[in-house]
């Protein structure tokens, strides 16, 4: 997802459009399965009149509106390609409402031109010019089609010419429109530790919004991603459903309105709450993407098709390696000095994982950070804590063969700080009011350049400090509670651009640490889960889904997760939080990105035997669960146990993992088989069961061979029961 004016200038082969013989512009959107037919009506005003399945001929399509027959006086732009208020007889939702320079609050646009041309990244973008006839406004419509994924990415770019500034009460990225009859839609309810609830509502009338209003953490409570079942219950193998987020670091909005016909009319982008944003002329407004997968075959291949554009085009580093980790947060939390790290980079080497993570604690001195009340801001390190400094750390850590990381949270400030003591400016706070704290904290000021400076500067310090450190940490704990900027009031600037500046400015920054250090791995943190969005994703590799590790929970949430992202972007780390066991908790953390917070020096030597184990066993299969493609099997939602399988491109290769999720005398985990997926039925298969303690044994007998059609029709029983409640499957061709 690069900038629109880096692509812009990438473009170079325009193929040809589909004009109708008549005056009407039909402009079919195409993957390999999926098609958005776009067409003029005969006032030139852009419609939806198709959206499902593609056809092998594109000329049929200009034909697909003939079918439907919505027509009716006042319904006549429930259809339109992006939906204005104020005129055209709209009285469906907008994705745009502006009060132009004379203070009139109309906008008609229509059809001005469009091109459709290959981006140097492979995907076909076509550009939709709409223009009012009365205004010199104007919006252009972005689709960029990945074919072999099924995805789409939908944005506007909103400009004007007009003598002064147009004041925007809303701007959507994308407005879509839906022929399809009984929709349920999948959103997303959290809270700390309680991330990625799902809750399936079934629409039938009227509006129903997925929204944030938090400014920074903005996933907290509601996470941006949306899974819509289109005529009937989708399954993970079945069914229509589409499915994906907005991509945006900040408040957004996803509105699904649908009307008398059980059309479904789909206005997504950032939540215009608080934010009517002034456009100057000459100065095009970019939205973010709304990004979606539309999988005729269920969930399954939805989540294959996202995660797949994930790896190829939007994660940092979506092809490359991760490193294995040991953190100390669970383990030491603010209690600890230099002695006591050191102490622990011992058992990083002994559990043979790639690095050390130091969490949050190592800085501030006037107010030490010994808890989350006070130092948050003042980025020198604690003399008294670390006498010698984080480069100390760092040679020690590397003397163990280890690598060294470090957490920050560079966007945040405690009052009780020397930052704010210093720079009251540039907190985002209500100086006539008073303040009101998420975790004792307030939110810095990122759309002042001072700021921006200041907190790319935090990052730029610790890498010239230590040319060496592996990996950053990013946390952000606290949504904006105390609106105001100074900065904004200083440069008059309207406050209603605070949220949106934040955001831009957080890109800013982000913009200028990849310029200078362009591969570090960087884990996107947020309270836990508070920040998934697939635009800040383009600069981390990887995030943390919640601070809750209690793997039982895990099973759920990783599960919910998987829709969305592909496993090499997800931290999952082992620690105390739950009485499950230690095979339990790594066979679970080891479906994405391995990591411990646990006090390695206190496991029994039969534990750190069995452990280091299981880090050799996931060294040899991460390729897999990172790079390969995921199935989920058998839901906890509706079994007793769990079950999921990751498989490489050739399907040779592959690791199955089964969980108990139900402890009950009446669970009935190994009733029948579960069938596996994405094999090739020709082949033939062994399974050998992995992280086994010394001694145990295993009925999976490794001498049985299974072809994959076998295995893919009837299944495999990897025998879970509540003295076997975790057990990971290698499976391997024997050709
Ligand atoms: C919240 C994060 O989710 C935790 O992992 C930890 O880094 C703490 N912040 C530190 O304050």
């Amino acid at each position: 997802m690069k900038p629109i004016n880096l692509l812009i200038s990438t473009l170079f082969i325009v193929l040809p459009t589909s004009f109708s013989l008549s005056q009407n512009v039909t402009i079919p959107i195409e993957t390999e399965n999926v098609a958005t037919v776009l067409r003029t009506d005969e006032n030139n005003r852009l419609k939806i009149i198709y959206s499902g399945k593609s056809l092998s001929n594109v000329n049929e399509y200009e034909r697909t509106g003939e079918v439907f027959n919505f027509q009716s006086e006042g319904a006549s732009a429930n259809n339109s390609a992006y939906a204005v208020a104020g005129i055209n007889n709209n009285f469906t939702e907008p994705a745009i409402a502006v009060i132009h320079t004379d203070g009139n609050n109309s906008l008609d646009l229509l059809y001005e031109r469009h091109t459709i041309s290959q981006t140097t990244d492979g995907a076909i973008l076509t550009t939709v010019t709409l223009k009012d006839p009365v205004y010199p406004f104007f919006v252009d419509l972005f689709y960029k089609a990945w074919k072999d994924k099924d995805v789409i990415e939908q944005w506007s770019v909103i400009r004007h010419t007009e003598k002064g500034d147009v004041t925007l009460n809303k701007y959507a990225s994308a407005n879509l429109y839906l022929n399809n009859k009984d929709y349920y839609l999948t959103s997303y309810n959290g809270s700390w530790a309680k991330e990625m609830q799902p809750v399936e509502t079934h629409l039938r009338q009227g509006m129903h919004t997925i929204e944030s209003r938090l400014g920074t953490r903005e996933n907290l409570l509601t996470s941006p991603n949306f899974m819509l079942s289109l005529d009937g219950k989708a399954t993970e193998t079945s069914g229509i459903v589409m499915m994906g987020q907005i991509a945006w670091n900040g408040n957004f909005a996803l509105q699904f309105e649908t009307d008398v016909y059980k059309n479904l009319h789909i206005v997504a982008g950032i939540n215009p709450y608080q934010s009517a944003y002034h456009l100057k002329p000459d100065t095009p407004f970019e939205t973010p993407r709304f990004v979606y997968t539309v999988s005729f075959e269920g969930k399954g291949k939805g989540s294959r098709n996202l995660q797949a554009w994930l790896r190829d085009h939007a994660l940092l580093d979506g092809h490359g390696d991760r490193l294995t980790l040991l953190n100390n947060w669970e383990a030491t939390y603010f209690d600890f000095d230099q002695d006591k790290l050191v102490s622990l980079f011992g058992g990083a080497k002994e559990l043979g994982v790639d690095m050390f993570l130091l969490d949050d604690g190592w800085f501030a001195n006037k107010y030490p950070r010994n808890d989350d009340k006070a130092g948050l801001g003042d980025w020198e390190v604690n003399r008294k804590k670390l006498p010698d400094g984080i480069p100390f750390l760092v040679r020690e850590a590397e003397k163990e063969g280890v690598k060294f990381g470090i957490w920050i949270e560079p966007e945040m400030v405690n009052p009780k700080s020397e930052l704010y003591e210093n720079h009251p400016d540039w907190v985002i706070r209500q100086e006539k009011r008073s303040e009101i704290y998420f975790r004792n904290q307030l939110v810095l000021d990122l759309t002042n350049p001072e700021v921006q400076d200041f907190v790319f500067g935090i990052v730029d310090n610790l890498f010239t400090e230590n040319p060496t450190l592996a990996f950053i940490k990013w946390d952000c704990n606290a949504p904006v509670f105390n609106g105001h900027s100074k900065y904004l009031e200083q440069e008059n600037i309207p406050q209603s651009h605070l949220y949106v500046a934040y955001s831009k400015g957080l890109h800013n920054v982000l913009e200028r640490i990849r310029a200078k250090y362009p591969t570090v791995p960087m884990m996107l943190c947020s309270g836990g889960g508070g920040r998934s969005d697939y635009q800040l994703l383009e600069y981390f590799t990887e995030f943390w889904l919640s601070d809750n590790t209690d793997p039982l929970e895990r099973v759920f949430m990783q599960w919910n997760y998987s829709y969305y992202y592909p496993a090499i972007a997800m931290c999952n780390h082992v620690t105390d939080w739950s009485d499950k066991s230690l095979k339990y908790r790594i066979d679970v953390a080891s479906m994405g990105k391995l990591g411990f917070d646990i006090r390695a020096n206190e496991l029994s030597e039969q534990d750190m035997k069995f452990a280091q184990q299981t880090i050799r066993n996931y060294d040899d299969f991460k390729d897999i669960v990172w790079h390969g493609e995921m199935y989920r099997l058998a839901s906890p939602y509706e079994n007793d146990m769990a079950s999921l399988m990751y498989v490489n491109g050739q399907k040779t290769e592959g690791v199955m993992f089964n969980y108990l999720t139900n402890w009950r005398y009446l669970a009935e985990p190994s009733l029948r088989p579960v069938k596996l997926q994405g094999l090739d039925k020709d082949k033939t298969y062994r399974l050998t069961e992995i992280n086994l303690y010394d001694g145990v044994s295993t009925p999976i007998d490794q001498q049985k061979v299974y072809t994959g059609e076998f295995l893919m029709n009837i299944g495999f029983n990897p025998s879970v029961n509540s003295s076997r409640t975790s057990v990971v499957v290698r499976i391997e061709s024997i050709e």
